[in-house]
């Protein structure tokens, strides 16, 4: 994904697709459901899979609604993985069984992402710990794809706290863990209180790999610290959220624009969307788009790039040393010397190339 994303700056890094909006819970803070929407009929979703293949579509997420209640869920997440795609699944996990694992294993996804918010069900979120903790156990038991457990922060429960210990509760059975930032229903920050900010400090004290996007990158600290971020989305262009009626949105929050079918949508769409302004953007908090765009900052400037987030490590732990795989990472592809035939070469060794 990452060689791809450094190599071609057109294509979508990143597309998210919604077989059916209807949802089996009801989340006090989420405008991204119904009750009663029927699934989109799977041919129709190969259909708009095949077209994000055309586009060379990098990464394609099944999100919703709930996307589990779609029947034919397997056959969609093979269909991304025979189109060259990396397939990821966002799912409140209540569907998830030994069986419903399986069947995603032999699918070929690729990650999961399951959304837990408190430790007991409220009147706000029903996606608890103690709902679905045995789903987690499951999953570490059966699963074949990697997890992470995203919890949204100042969304309204009674316990803000409990994202700690959910995210306590993903390292302990080897999952990843985020924290999503709540956002209103334009995708702008919605205040959050002090009590929230010293809860993902917790969180980033107990430690992430060195590139976790979720927990290191300048987005979420500024946003986090209710400061406008200064950068350019590239919705449109590098991700794309396509509605169930098949229409490409910029993101869950922006629907409406541009709005064009997902059959007609062409590389100078691509193009021009990913060029165009979004007054959306100082106080956005949708983080997938922000990791696509540090894709692009790491594309554009590297050396500043890496530099940041390595300060950013050393700001939060004065003892971080530079890993020696990253020092060397760096001597081959950031100096411009030796930069352009290091490439070539690993982007082969990817098959990443499509030249
Ligand atoms: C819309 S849901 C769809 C997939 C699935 N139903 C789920 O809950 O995981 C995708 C993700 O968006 C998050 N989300 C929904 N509304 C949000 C909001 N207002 N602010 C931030 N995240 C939100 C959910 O918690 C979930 O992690
Ligand atoms: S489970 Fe997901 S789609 Fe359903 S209401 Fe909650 S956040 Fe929204
Ligand atoms: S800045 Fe981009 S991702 Fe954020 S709300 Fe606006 S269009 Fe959506």
């Amino acid at each position: 994904m990452f060689a791809r994303a450094m190599h071609s700056p057109h294509h979508p890094i990143l597309a998210q697709i919604i077989p059916t909006r209807r949802c089996n819970l009801d989340c006090a803070y989420c405008n991204e459901y119904d009750n009663t929407s029927a699934p989109v009929p799977t041919e129709v979703m190969l259909a708009r899979i095949d077209d994000l293949g055309r586009l060379g579509t990098t990464i394609i997420t099944v999100s919703g609604g709930e996307p589990t209640l779609h029947p034919d869920l397997d056959r969609l997440i093979l269909r991304i993985r025979r189109c060259g795609a990396i397939a990821t699944l966002i799912t409140n996990g209540l569907l998830l069984t030994p069986e419903r694992i399986g069947a995603l294993n032999r699918a070929g996804l690729d990650y999961l992402q399951i959304s837990i918010d408190n430790a007991t069900p409220d009147e706000v979120s029903k996606k608890s710990l103690q709902a679905l903790d045995q789903k987690l156990k499951w999953l570490a038991e059966h699963a074949e794809f990697d997890v992470t457990i995203n919890s949204v922060l100042g969304c309204g429960v009674r316990n803000p706290e409990d994202a700690y210990q959910i995210a306590v509760r993903a390292r302990e059975l080897g999952f990843q863990s985020t924290v999503g930032i709540l956002h209103d229903h334009n995708g702008q920050l919605a205040p959050l209180e002090p009590a929230h900010r010293a809860v993902q400090e917790r969180i980033l004290a107990l430690g992430s790999g060195l590139f976790s996007f979720a927990h290191y990158d300048r987005f979420q600290q500024a946003i986090v610290e209710g400061r406008p971020n200064s950068w350019h989305c590239r919705a449109g262009g590098r991700f794309l959220y396509i509605c169930e009626d098949g229409l490409v949105h910029f993101c869950s929050q922006q629907r409406g624009a541009p709005a064009i079918p997902l059959e007609d949508y062409t590389i100078e769409h691509l193009k021009r969307y990913a060029a165009q302004g979004k007054p959306c953007a100082p106080l956005c908090t949708i983080s997938c788009v922000h990791q696509t765009a540090m894709l692009d900052a790491f594309r554009e400037a590297p050396r500043e790039t890496l530099a940041g987030i390595l300060d950013r490590r050393r700001q939060r732990n004065p003892d971080f040393r530079v890993p020696a795989l990253v020092s060397m990472l760096d001597w081959m592809f950031l100096d411009p010397a030796r930069r352009s035939l290091f490439s070539k070469f690993a982007l082969r060794l990817l098959g990443a190339s499509r030249d």
